[in-house]
């Protein structure tokens, strides 16, 4: 510019819902879209289903590499012990005044925020500070989870046991009885499936958050309170609710039929990111029709399996994490609004490495819109209005 006047800003054009632009590099999680490959630092999640368990892909998305046996066990046992895992009282005290219709995902939200509260580490944001507070966040959704469920249904919650692991121990807090294997691992590999799914709506929330070099508790509130719409997380609980009324096997083909004559969206299909069926899909349809099979209900996973024959060729759309996931809970006899918090569970350790990764090398992440509305507008004073 000669003139010296300012280079005018480059502004990129617009992308609807920021389809397909990198806002960021991260080393935590990859999804080729077009192959179908989901990888946490580098391993397929395949091979994490096969070989490993969610405590350890828990340090592995904290720590970037997998722990010796030693660090392990320290992991393993800090996750259980009954210290991490443990409500403060008057958290407790708090759930038995909310109303009960209080949906679990509100519970979890304001739960969160208010474990912030009387977390030791709540105003320090150090790296060593924040994996503290992952891992007793981690150790504590569980407990207050399966907490409120027990209260609204007028019973006193059940504490944890550090015998087991964060799978079973879950279980056996919601119910006051030790899981079945088959359940158990189940659960497991459900959580190892949802820890991470590189920047998808919470994430981006959380990152958000922790990028004004805000606190891990509140980055998580964030990704809670935006995993909780029904276009995220919160499709698992819908895809339920549909298939309890279409109810019988036999209706399903004509049911989603109609729907996509009417032009409705059908959840648990589609993807921002998967052009092919969603690799964590076909885990949880294995674990929901073992686990359909063991309680004897197999129509859950035979509507889903219509309504999926009926996606693929009518629309080329496939299974997405959330189309069976909801079978295999229920068929755990867990209640369909507790489908969401499961995945929160998980998923709070993909927040709490993505909160770390963020605050690592950090930016304010400060988009800007195109402005579409008036500048000429003259104020006009009330009186002649
Ligand atoms: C996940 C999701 C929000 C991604 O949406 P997106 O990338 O923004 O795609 P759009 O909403 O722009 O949809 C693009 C087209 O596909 C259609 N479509 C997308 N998902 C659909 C679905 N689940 N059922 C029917 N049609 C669907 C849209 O109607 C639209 O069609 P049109 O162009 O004729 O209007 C979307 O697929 C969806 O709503 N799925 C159901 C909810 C769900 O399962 N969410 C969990 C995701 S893991």
């Amino acid at each position: 510019m000669t003139n010296g006047a300012a280079a005018p800003q480059q502004i990129h054009p617009l992308k609807a819902g920021l389809e397909d632009v990198i806002v960021s590099t991260s080393e935590i999680c990859f999804i080729d879209g077009h192959k179908g490959r989901l990888l946490y630092r580098g391993y397929d999640v395949d091979d994490l289903v096969e070989h490993s368990t969610f405590e350890e892909v828990v340090y592995l998305l904290w720590h970037g590499r997998l722990p010796s046996r030693k660090e392990l066990d320290v992991h393993v046992k800090a996750l259980a012990s009954t210290a991490n895992r443990r409500l403060p009282s008057k958290v407790l005290s708090m759930l038995k005044l909310f109303p009960k219709k209080t949906t679990p995902m509100e519970i979890l939200r304001t739960g969160v925020s208010a474990l912030s509260a009387f977390d030791p580490d709540s105003n320090d944001n150090s790296r060593e500070a924040t994996l503290r507070k992952a891992l007793r966040l981690t150790a504590q959704m569980p407990t207050l989870v399966a907490a409120w469920e027990r209260i609204r249904k007028g019973k006193a919650p059940v504490s944890p046991n550090p015998r087991l692991n964060l799978a079973g121990n879950f279980l056996y807090m919601l119910t006051g009885k030790k899981p079945t294997p088959l359940a158990a691992k189940t659960f497991d590999v459900a959580l190892i499936l949802h820890a991470d799914h590189e920047f998808n709506a919470s994430t981006f929330a959380a990152r958000v958050t922790a990028g004004t070099l805000s606190d891990l508790h509140s980055a998580i509130v964030s990704g809670i309170g935006t995993l909780k719409g029904p276009l995220h997380g919160g499709a698992n609980e819908q895809v339920m609710l549909m298939v309890e009324k279409i109810k019988d096997p036999a209706k399903a083909e004509a049911w989603i039929r109609k729907l996509l004559a009417e032009r409705g969206r059908v959840m648990g299909f589609g993807h921002r990111v998967y052009r092919v069926a969603d690799p964590r899909a076909k885990h949880l349809r294995r674990l929901a029709s073992e686990l359909g099979e063991q309680v004897g209900n197999t129509s859950y996973v035979k509507i889903l399996d219509t309504i999926a024959s009926v996606m693929s060729s009518e629309k080329h759309m496939f299974a997405n994490v959330d189309l069976y996931s909801g079978a295999a809970y229920a068929a755990m006899g867990i209640s369909t609004d507790q489908f969401t918090p499961i995945f929160a569970l998980s998923r709070v350790t993909g927040w709490a490495a993505h909160v770390l990764e963020q605050h690592g090398n950090n930016r304010l992440i400060r988009p800007r819109s195109e402005y579409t509305g008036p500048t000429d507008a003259k104020y006009v004073p009330l009186s002649e209005r």
